[in-house]
């Protein structure tokens, strides 16, 4: 029974963030209870070597697609690709974001900038993106990381 506590095989989750920390950590758990899993990040070479990585390492399927999720493209573009690739997706990770350390009366206006676009702006433009081409993110007997609130959006609005 043990070994069956965190069975998520047959599940498609995307984990935003992760190439590196604690995004990586949460991507090599879901590949190791067998998951199907796509990470996300900007820096495209290091995104496509902790996808390699973690499949090397934990088996099954990891494939990385780089984007940008600190602007509203960057969102849709990732959406996009994963909509080629799939129609549903079961968790979803809204996990990239920033941190700028600065004492208050000095903080620049970049790096608020910076931290509210990722952490905030990416969050609010990406879930709605992300729902329009997988439809079924999350169920209401096994909701998704965020996806419980999507899930019912999309069944209100589609009737279906
Ligand atoms: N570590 C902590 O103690 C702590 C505490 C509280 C909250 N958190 C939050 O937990 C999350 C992960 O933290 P962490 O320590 O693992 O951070 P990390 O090691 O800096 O990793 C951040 C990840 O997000 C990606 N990323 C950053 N900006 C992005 C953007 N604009 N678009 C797409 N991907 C982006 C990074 O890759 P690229 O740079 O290649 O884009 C990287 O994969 C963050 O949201 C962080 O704010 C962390």
């Amino acid at each position: 029974m043990l070994d069956n506590l965190f069975d998520i095989r047959g599940k498609i989750a995307l984990v935003t963030g992760g190439s590196r920390g604690i995004g990586e950590m949460i991507a090599a758990g879901f590949l190791a209870n067998g998951a199907k899993v796509y990470i996300s990040s900007r820096k495209v070479d290091a995104c496509v070597a902790t996808a390699a990585r973690l499949q090397e390492t934990y088996g099954g399927e990891c494939i990385a697609i780089p984007a940008n999720l600190a602007d509203v493209e960057g969102c849709q573009q990732l959406a996009a690709a994963l909509g080629e690739r799939e129609t549903r997706l079961d968790i979803l990770i809204n996990n990239a974001g920033v941190s700028w350390g600065a004492p208050l009366d000095e903080f620049p206006e970049l790096g608020w900038d910076k931290v509210m676009n990722t952490n905030v702006k990416g969050v609010f433009f990406f879930n709605p993106e992300v729902i329009t081409v997988t439809p079924r993110l999350g169920h209401r007997r096994e909701p998704g990381a965020s996806g419980q609130y999507w899930f019912d959006r999309w069944h209100q609005k589609s009737g279906f």
